[in-house]
């Protein structure tokens, strides 16, 4: 994202105070305190990254990590959906980056800060902060959307299918890299609530449009690079002299592969703390358990089995079941972004990833964005495969399951998103969908749908003309009654009548009375 020792030098746009000094709490992130590990006093998530110099960048955990505040208790939740605001923070970065180029006496204490006191240096260190601001910028303003998504939602498609398509892969990526094809770009407009991660090894398809395939170790690496692609990753996306070369990126390809097949897997979903909240209700559970096999066990499988997390056992893999759009009637955008988008392919017009025929795609000119960014993302399994790292590294892990997989094969790489032929009104058709996942832990996970449109359970189980169009996001106070945040009292307003927020649709069960309502938010608060 940034190098390190430029984080901790920088103040806020507009006045004197530290940008890190809050510990990026102003964000919605959550602060670590200062410690020989941490010296700088990053955030939960916010890393040192060793590559090509030290930078500072945001690891799964900035993401994926919550905490819920209830009547002075905190409860931090590994894995869980985090309330930061991503954008907020980026441009924020971005204007602080900016007016420490411009304004000299900002860039006098920053440099003083940074260890540049000789005029040569502070001359070194400008030209490389202007660089750095402009290609900043860059990125910042390609992840613009008209209107905000707030706290706790970010469109996590749209910024990946800017980068690649609209800042990567342009003209002349070595020296510049901060220009971008404009035409390829679109506005982010299709925020999504951040998912929970525990058990999502076990589904056979991931992302709210199911697009990833998620079986194989290294359809979990594509989705992860993916995401790298998506925010800070650095990608050299000429055409490889032979396409088995892949693409050389700053995605720490084996590390990558560890945290998925360790870290990732080891998650549990929360149980309910009755400590803090209140003990559930029994006799309430009984009868919501019935309202759930009645409601919403054909969609939502309920999970009985323990899982043993061996490849070998036949219980891990979960088929989730795929909804047209139409069908479940929530927000399209989503889905019909990454369905529908298309752009040129530029210097990767006709290459296949993998190499392979009959396997990789071959870009047309103008091809769909996700069959582009598949063929990047293998592009950069292939080139971390290609130089060993992939490897050695796996086999070093002998704990770990990606062993079984270690001595993989070009030709085994899998294609990582879910793509066809079939194409219907210009869009690929099998991507017209939302999943339904498993709703493990969902007590911890508001706000609710792909969207975050719906505050708490109780308002997702009516219909939907009675659900709150608007509600506050940000708070952390949880409300242990109608199970979410409350909505009352957070820091940023949310439209659902604005394209991308609509909070309509999911109108399963909800003809039922309150009291079958409260019935199965008492059983909900048990998985
Ligand atoms: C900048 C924020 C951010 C970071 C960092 C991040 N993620 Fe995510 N992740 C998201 C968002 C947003 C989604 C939902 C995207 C969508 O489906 O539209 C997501 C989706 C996922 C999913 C799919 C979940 C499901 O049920 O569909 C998995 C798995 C996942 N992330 C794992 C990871 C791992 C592992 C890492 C670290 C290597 C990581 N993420 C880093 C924001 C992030
Ligand atoms: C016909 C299939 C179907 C049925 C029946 C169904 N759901 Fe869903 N559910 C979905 C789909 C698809 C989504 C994702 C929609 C979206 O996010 O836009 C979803 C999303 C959800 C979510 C949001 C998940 C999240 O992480 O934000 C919750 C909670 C949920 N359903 C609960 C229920 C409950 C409770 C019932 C029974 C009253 C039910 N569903 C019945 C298909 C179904």
């Amino acid at each position: 994202m940034l190098p390190l020792n430029w984080f901790p030098a920088l103040e806020h746009p507009g006045s004197e105070e530290m940008f890190l000094g809050d510990g990026l709490a102003r964000f919605g992130y959550l602060p670590s305190p200062t410690s020989a590990a941490n010296p700088h006093g990053l955030p939960v998530g916010f890393t040192e990254d060793k590559n090509a110099g030290t930078w500072v960048g945001l690891t799964c955990a900035a993401c994926h990590t919550s905490q819920i505040n209830y009547h002075g208790s905190a409860i931090r939740i590994d894995g869980g959906s985090t309330d930061a605001d991503v954008y907020a923070f980026l441009s924020e970065l971005s204007k602080a980056l900016a007016e420490t180029v411009s304004d000299p006496a900002k860039f006098a204490r920053f440099a003083t800060r940074v260890g540049a006191n000789e005029a040569r240096t502070k001359r070194d260190l400008h030209n490389e902060l202007s660089r750095f601001m402009a290609y900043f910028a860059t990125f910042v303003d390609a992840s613009t959307p008209t209107s905000p998504w707030g706290p706790a939602r970010a469109d996590a498609f749209g910024m990946i299918f800017n980068r690649v398509a609209a800042i990567d892969l342009a003209d002349k990526p070595y020296w510049a890299w901060f220009q971008s094809l404009e035409s390829n770009y679109q506005v982010p407009d299709a925020p999504v609530s951040y998912p929970s991660l525990w058990g999502t090894p076990r589904l056979d398809l991931v992302q709210w449009n199911a697009v990833a395939e998620n079986r194989q170790p290294y359809q979990r690496l594509g989705r992860n690079i993916g995401e790298a692609l998506g925010v800070f990753a650095r990608i050299n996306l000429r055409k490889p002299a032979t396409p088995l070369l892949g693409y050389p990126s700053s995605v720490n390809v084996a590390n990558q592969k560890i945290i998925e097949e360790t870290l990732v897997h080891a998650l549990h979903s929360p149980p309910w703390p009755s400590l803090i909240f209140g003990a559930v209700d029994q006799a309430k559970i009984a009868s919501g358990s019935a309202i759930y096999k009645k409601y919403c066990s054909d969609c939502h499988k309920p999970l009985t089995i323990e899982w043993k997390n061996t490849p070998d056992d036949p219980t891990r893999v979960i088929a989730v079941k795929k909804l047209p759009v139409g069908d479940v009637g929530t927000d399209p955008s989503m889905a019909v972004n990454v369905a529908c988008r298309m752009a040129d392919t530029g210097t990767l017009a006709g290459t296949r990833q993998p190499p392979v025929i009959g396997l990789g795609h071959k870009l047309e000119s103008r091809d769909f964005v996700v069959n582009l960014v598949s063929n990047v993302v293998v592009g950069v399994e292939e080139a971390g495969l290609f130089d060993g790292t992939i490897q050695k590294l796996s086999a070093s892990h002998t704990e770990s399951p990606t062993t079984a997989h270690s001595h993989l094969q070009l030709q085994n790489i899998p294609i990582p998103f879910r793509t066809s032929t079939v194409i219907r009104d210009n869009c690929l058709q099998n991507l017209e969908v939302y999943k339904a996942g498993p709703l493990w832990g969902i007590w911890a996970t508001a706000p609710y749908l792909h969207n975050g449109s719906v505050p708490n359970l109780y308002q997702l189980l009516l219909p939907a003309d009675q659900r709150v169009k608007t509600f506050s996001v940000g708070s952390r106070e949880f409300d242990s009654v109608n199970v979410g945040f409350d909505y009352t009292t957070g820091t940023f307003e949310l439209d659902t009548t604005i394209k991308g927020n609509s909070n309509s649709g999911h109108e399963y069960g909800t003809q039922m009375t309150d009291e079958e309502r409260r019935q199965l938010i008492e059983y909900l608060k048990t998985l």
